[in-house]
């Protein structure tokens, strides 16, 4: 087990008691710092660069969402969880936090509970090595939108007749939102028995105030601008996207997974390539792949990520969708989306049909990319891949003809 370093701030001398107590009874290999402020807080981070931030947002001094926005700025790759006393998630602190938090946790908090969010969220890091990609991913408060949905849910928001189920049609066919509303929702606030994969619920769940609040106070959202990248059209990875989100589902059904499991592959499917969201803010990235591309014909855009950063847009994506508390299932799907046989055994049904129905879809676009051979082995998915390839064909035909 690998011996994290946790900093603590809390201004209640007692919570940081508990902590203490906690760390050297469960996890006493790691090493733990704490603060009462957000002063000090910025001292220990100087000095001992922790792995994990755990903070309270209600502090006396500061406001613990500017030593998160300040962590974030200065320290992007730290793994930041509030620990909060504030029980409402409509609260204004909680939802100006949404942008640089990744985790929430509503105090009283179970210690085993606490553990577990940071082992869970600090072994994300084995999904990417490179502490320069992490930087680049722990940086981002923002997640670009397609610009006519984000205009569409604007102008939706000034109707005063809206409702919250139009206002989760909208979200539910952009990614971003998407990511957001449901990174919101399975957070503890909402103290839920199971991870939700589905942003209409996820949209009802927040009700329309929190919605709005997110919308046009907090500024959660915002359109993507132009893209400057040659070749490169967010329409049509849109369009991509919810075509795959379509034929995963299918495919995840066609595999025998339940209704969860068929909603957990309709998701993936849609943020399968959230990665590349990022990357259209680091052009630098971009550059450095396609240039190693432009070396090398035989090369795809995945193999030339791989071979420039030893990790792809599928990792990436990965790994932000797990920071955020997204479903297990989703998150595995989408890191291992081009190479499922990263994970050891058995793909699970919605990373099958992830990948299934990205290589079918980037096939119908003319993009050769390979079939991962262990898993056309899995049990009988290489009888049915020519039902599933007709239905990809149908739903790419559907698509160019609307
Ligand atoms: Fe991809
Ligand atoms: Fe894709």
């Amino acid at each position: 087990m690998i011996p994290y370093k946790l900093l603590f701030v809390d201004p209640d001398n007692n919570a940081l008691d508990a902590y203490r107590r906690l760390i050297k009874a469960m996890r006493p290999a790691w090493s733990s710092s704490f603060a009462a402020t957000g002063r000090d807080a910025m001292s220990v981070m100087r000095k001992l660069k922790p792995d994990v931030l755990v903070t309270e947002l209600n502090m006396t001094v500061e406001n613990g969402v500017d030593l998160l926005k300040t962590v974030q700025k200065f320290y992007p790759d730290v793994i930041r969880i509030v620990l909060s006393s504030e029980p409402d998630a409509q609260a204004e602190t909680i939802l100006n936090a949404t942008q640089s938090a990744h985790r929430f946790l509503v105090k009283p908090c179970k210690g085993e509970s606490l553990i577990a969010h940071v082992e869970q969220a600090a072994e994300l890091r084995k999904i990417i090595f490179s502490e320069e990609l992490r930087k680049i991913i722990g940086g981002i408060p923002y997640l670009p939108s397609l610009p006519q949905l984000y205009h569409e849910l604007l102008k939706a928001m000034e109707s005063p007749l809206i409702s919250v189920a139009e206002i989760g049609d909208i979200i539910a066919r952009d990614m971003s939102m998407t990511t957001r509303v449901l990174h919101l929702v399975n957070s503890a606030f909402f103290g839920l028995p199971r991870q939700v994969s589905n942003p209409h619920e996820a949209a009802v769940m927040l009700g329309l105030n929190v919605l709005k609040s997110l919308i046009l106070y907090v500024k959660l959202f915002f359109a993507a601008p132009d893209s400057k990248i040659p070749g490169f059209s967010l329409d049509d990875m849109w369009a991509h996207s919810s075509l795959t989100a379509r034929l995963s589902r299918d495919i995840a059904k066609g595999l025998g997974g339940n209704s969860h499991i068929q909603e957990d592959a309709f998701l993936a499917g849609m943020l399968h390539d959230v990665g590349k969201l990022l990357l259209l803010e680091h052009p630098k990235y971009l550059k450095s792949v396609m240039l190693r591309q432009a070396n090398d014909d035989d090369l795809s855009f995945v193999d030339a990520e791989y071979k420039e950063f030893s990790a792809s847009h599928a990792e990436i994506g990965g790994y932000l969708l797990g920071l955020w508390g997204l479903p297990d299932l989703v998150v595995e799907a989408v890191a291992c989306h081009h190479r499922p046989s990263q994970i050891s055994g058995e793909a699970s049904p919605v990373l099958a049909a992830t990948h299934l129905a990205n290589v079918m879809l980037c096939r119908q676009a003319g993009d050769e990319i390979d079939y991962d051979e262990n898993l056309l082995n899995q049990g009988e998915i290489k009888m049915m891949l020519p039902d599933w390839n007709l239905l990809a064909t149908r739903l790419y035909e559907e698509r160019n003809t609307n």
